[in-house]
């Protein structure tokens, strides 16, 4: 049976949304259904006239699948459950979407986002009796019940990078060099990549810091030789008093930001070196996907449209123990995956003298 199936990407972009697309396009394609690719995330269904087209593999021929970004577009600041207005009022617009995708008759939907996301999606697909897809897309890492989203892997890769640059610098200027990386609440980009990346010191909001236990490790480093040191830190790390580093965008968007300047000021007080920071900011983002993001991608993309050949809905694509398999969108919202503490990688890290200031 012919099937029109719709796929949109939500919330932040990230490395690996055109190939999710793509693969999901070519093996839609195989079974003779038509994907339709809504513009701009949810919004798209909210514009006079709705945004969408016909995606198709020649769509995708070329460099597409190899590129970051989204061909589609997406949004992480317009919850069609709290639309924000042009007078600046906030409006429910969840049945006003719902009956603009019915209109287009598809039998399904594919939405490829995070946590936050997914939430939305599976209220309104439930609300409209829609069936839904999840495919787990974001830097941050933190949707539980799969090993990777994707995106992570490549924005891992950037920050690793970011800290092979800082080296020579740090060195050459004796200093102590400070990456603010992204991750919202989870720690998992400044941990992955401070162990990849050979960081000294690993700020996460999972574990509370003090200042004078950084110092403390960099002046041994020091006296071990060494004239410079590296720290990461995780955007949403507090300071020791517990204040969170945010500001405060036109519309009232909050994001954080800030906290390296701030640590960077209080370890030049508490050592002997000069501090600088450096904000990696959304290069995390629109970067091209390595191949684990793309392979990650592509495996999800056709696991998706899989899915629905087989009946099965209000499902998330997941990636465990070196396989592609399914859980209840329900089961991935409930908590957000953050570092473990007591995990392998902290101990990992711990074991190789880095120190996470506790
Ligand atoms: O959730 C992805 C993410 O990149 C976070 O790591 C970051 O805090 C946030 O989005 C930034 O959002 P925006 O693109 O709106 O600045």
């Amino acid at each position: 049976m012919s099937k029109r199936i719709a796929i949109l990407t939500s919330g932040g972009d990230c490395a690996g949304l055109n190939a999710v697309m793509r693969a999901a396009v070519l093996r839609a394609d195989s079974l003779g259904w038509e994907i339709l690719g809504i513009e701009n995330g949810t919004a798209g269904l909210l514009d006079d006239p709705p945004r969408y087209r016909i995606l198709k593999p020649s769509d995708f021929d070329g460099s597409v699948m190899r590129r970051g970004g989204t061909i589609l577009g997406t949004t992480n600041s317009r919850n069609p459950f709290s639309y924000p207005m042009p007078d600046g009022s906030k409006k429910d617009r969840s049945d006003e979407l719902i009956a603009t995708l019915k209109s287009l008759e598809v039998e399904s939907l594919i939405g490829i986002g995070g946590d936050g996301s997914f939430d939305i999606l599976n209220r309104l697909t439930k609300q409209g009796d829609i069936k839904f897809i999840g495919v787990p897309k974001t830097i941050d890492n933190d949707v539980s019940l799969t090993d990777m989203s994707v995106g992570f892997d490549t924005a891992v890769a950037v920050a690793t990078e970011a800290l092979d640059r800082l080296q020579p610098t740090a060195a050459s200027h004796d200093r102590i060099m400070m990456l603010e990386v992204m991750g919202r609440d989870a720690g998992h980009i400044a941990l992955h990549a401070g162990i990849a990346g050979g960081a000294d010191v690993i700020l996460i909001p999972e574990i509370p810091y003090k200042i004078e236990n950084i110092a403390k490790k960099i002046e041994s480093v020091k006296k071990g030789g060494r004239n410079f040191s590296l720290v990461i830190v995780s955007e949403a790390v507090k300071t020791p008093d517990g204040k969170k580093h945010q500001v405060v965008y036109h519309g009232g968007e909050t994001r954080y930001g800030g906290i390296a300047d701030y640590l960077c000021v209080k370890l030049a007080e508490h050592t002997s070196y000069e501090a600088r920071a450096t904000v990696l900011g959304h290069v995390q983002r629109g970067v091209d996907p390595g191949h684990t993001d793309r392979l990650l991608a592509s495996a999800m993309g056709v696991k998706a449209v899989e899915l629905i050949a087989e009946g099965k809905f209000g499902r998330m694509v997941a990636w465990q123990n070196r396989n592609i398999v399914d859980v209840a969108i329900e089961d991935a919202v409930k908590d957000c995956f953050t570092v473990n503490p007591k995990g392998m990688l902290v101990h990992t890290a711990r074991s190789l003298g880095i120190s996470f200031g506790d």
